[in-house]
């Protein structure tokens, strides 16, 4: 049949240069896997100042964009795309709060943050974000067909 493809749903996660270079990154991953999200794509990557602008361009108008422009391009980050039921909204409980002195301890930036301009990890605000971010970040090529057979433990 030629119904309409139904697939996962999907979040781009990535942290940031920050937490690159605190040595957070398998920290991170770690809590991502563990929590039972199945991850697709995965690179380091040095972000092209183009990239972060469109990355961030509905943030154009606020006081901060050139400097979360910045802070972005600084230094390399890690884009991840985790793949899930509930993951985007999963995954924006396990990052925590946007401004890291109001996250919850056990949250990643709870955790390992206290500045909202170093907040370690971004991960995206609905499903239709997460497909528009996957797109900006990743070739068609880097996404990588598996299954995690979690069965019968987890989904
Ligand atoms: S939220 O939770 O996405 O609705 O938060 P919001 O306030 O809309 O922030 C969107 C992104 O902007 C970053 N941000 C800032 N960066 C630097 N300085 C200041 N003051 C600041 N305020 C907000 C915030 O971390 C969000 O980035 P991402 O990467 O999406 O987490």
């Amino acid at each position: 049949s030629t119904g309409p493809v139904i697939r996962a749903e999907r979040s781009y996660v990535m942290i940031k240069p920050d937490g690159v270079q605190r040595g957070l990154v398998g920290e991170i991953i770690t809590r991502f896997e563990r929590k039972g999200f199945q991850l697709k794509g995965l690179k380091l990557f040095q972000t092209p100042e183009d990239l972060a602008k469109e990355h961030y361009k509905d943030l154009a108008s606020k006081p901060f964009y050139g400097k979360l422009v910045d802070y972005i391009i600084s230094g390399p980050v890690v884009a991840m795309i985790w793949e899930g039921d509930g993951v985007v909204a999963s995954a924006r409980k396990l990052i925590g709060a946007t401004n890291p002195l109001a996250a919850e301890p056990g949250t990643i930036r709870g955790d390992f943050a206290v500045e909202v301009g170093r907040n370690v990890v971004h991960g995206s605000d609905s499903p239709e974000n997460g497909e528009r971010e996957i797109g900006l970040w990743f070739e068609e090529t880097e996404v990588v067909e598996w299954t995690r057979d979690m069965t019968p433990w987890l989904k």
